[in-house]
């Protein structure tokens, strides 16, 4: 089987009612993305940080994944599937995709804020000040912020690498080191890129643009791939 590819962002979930980050005016859901995403917001206020995440976790609860997910996820049919994702929401694995790899953490997940490697399943509950991990320290989301480092960095990188077929999906590829994974892939890897607005690609990969939602792109490259 060829060894296929998603890589996505937030437009993938755009069309099950999660916003992306930044066609809102810079704001995430309302909120200033350094007020609840860095390890300052964290330091200098913990309780609206948890808010912050306590709100996503109820919204997940509450959307499903789109036909764009399950297309995704019915490629495993035919290709050697790997989803490596910038998304914190649990929509691929929902939607039945088997290899998903979170750069940006995932919003069921729950660590220790001092011990990096206690790292819970904590469902879609909310996380109060006070809940602490078997060692004594404040429980954070598992995710990502601005300025931490992406320890699945690599892995992604390794798997990019050897990827037969990519597709980029509703991402602006705005953030690093994230934004490698498009650039990564070797030169006859075939690229797609789905996007209504698609971003300026920066690498020397020849993509095929396909301009559109996610869900109306992946019923298009469907159609190409299983011909
Ligand atoms: N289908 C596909 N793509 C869409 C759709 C849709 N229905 N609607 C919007 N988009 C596209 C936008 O045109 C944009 O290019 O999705 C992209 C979303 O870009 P961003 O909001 O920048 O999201 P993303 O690239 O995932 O952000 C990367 O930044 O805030 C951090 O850690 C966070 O993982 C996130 C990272």
């Amino acid at each position: 089987m060829k060894k296929l590819i998603v890589f996505s962002g937030a437009g993938m979930s755009a069309e099950s009612g999660l916003k992306t980050f930044r066609d809102n005016d810079g704001l995430w859901e309302n909120y200033k993305v350094e007020e609840v995403a860095t390890p300052q917001a964290w330091k200098e206020n913990p309780e609206l940080v948890l808010h912050f995440y306590n709100l996503r976790r109820r919204q997940l609860s509450q959307v499903e994944p789109n036909s764009a997910h399950y297309l995704i996820s019915e490629l495993e049919n035919k290709f050697d599937v790997t989803v490596i994702t910038q998304n914190i929401d649990d929509l691929h694995e929902r939607a039945g995709s088997e290899n998903v790899l979170h750069l940006h953490g995932e919003l069921k997940k729950v660590r220790s804020e001092k011990h990096y490697n206690l790292i819970y399943d904590w469902q879609y509950k909310d996380i109060q000040l006070g809940d602490l991990c078997e060692k004594g320290t404040q429980l954070r989301p598992h995710v990502v912020w601005f300025g931490e480092d992406v320890p699945e960095m690599n892995r992604a990188l390794q798997i990019a690498q050897e990827a037969e077929i990519l597709i980029v999906i509703g991402t602006s590829l705005n953030v690093y080191p994230a934004a490698n994974i498009a650039y990564s892939v070797n030169q006859n890897c075939d690229c797609y890129l789905i996007d209504p607005n698609p971003p300026t690609l920066n690498g020397n990969q020849k993509f095929t643009i396909i301009e559109g939602g996610a869900i109306e792109g992946m019923n298009s490259i469907i159609k190409k791939l299983i011909a």
